[in-house]
């Protein structure tokens, strides 16, 4: 492993995480995993993470009660130090301010479970079910101080199929997540990743887009 250094943020199970770690596994990929950080000391994902002998570190939000600035501060300090250069949320469940969104601008990503900017925020499947979509996804993007909101580096859609329960369609949803999260990161680390007036352009790919849009392939 080696190349751009990622600093991955986790609150939970850590499945992309996962994806991440196997992708950087390939002595090819362009990334490293410099650090695992939590701010939960239960993850799961920590463990997946010291399993394949990444650094990990908590810092537990509870240990700065009312004083969110100095809880992000310590985030800041650990990636920093780790030498992190890319910051990865994913699966972490607490809205960052603006400082911090700020600090990392163009250097922090997260994927969200549906095709942004639909569905916004928790409960994405269940959601689309209701609204009785036909397609839905996820998106992998830049992070803005706005929930959900930032420049789209890539999605990949998933049909909704008839007899869709939310957790069907969750699964579905995050074999897609495990796809498009490390092309991602691999787009950045090569250095083909530009935002233009709050817009991604990626270069050196197909111009009609195959390389950003997973499913369905242009
Ligand atoms: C994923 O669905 C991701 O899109 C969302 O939170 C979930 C995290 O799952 N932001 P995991 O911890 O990566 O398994």
């Amino acid at each position: 492993m080696a190349g751009l250094k990622v600093g991955v943020l986790i609150s939970g199970r850590g499945s992309n995480l996962q994806a991440l770690i196997d992708a950087a596994a390939d002595p090819d990929f362009p990334a490293e995993i410099a650090l695992v950080l939590s701010n939960k000391a239960d993850a799961a994902g920590l463990a997946r993470a010291a399993g394949a002998g990444i650094a990990t570190a908590v810092v537990d939000h509870r240990g700065f009660p009312g004083d969110k600035p100095a809880f992000e501060a310590a985030m800041d300090a650990r990636l920093r130090d780790a030498g992190v250069e890319l910051v990865c949320l994913a699966g972490f469940m607490r809205l960052l301010s603006p400082w911090f969104v700020d600090a990392w601008r163009d250097w922090m990503i997260n994927i969200h479970p549906s095709l942004l900017p639909a569905f916004k925020g928790l409960d994405t499947h269940q959601r689309a079910l209701d609204a009785g979509v036909r397609v839905h996804g996820c998106t992998v993007h830049y992070v803005r101080s706005e929930m959900d909101v930032g420049p789209i580096i890539v999605q990949a859609a998933v049909p909704v199929l008839p007899d869709d329960d939310a957790h069907a369609l969750a699964g579905r949803v995050l074999a897609q997540e495990h796809r498009a999260y490390p092309l991602a990161v691999r787009l950045i680390a090569e250095g083909r990743v530009r935002v233009e007036n709050e817009r991604v352009r990626v270069e050196g790919h197909a111009p009609d887009g195959a390389s950003v849009l997973l499913n369905p392939a242009p």
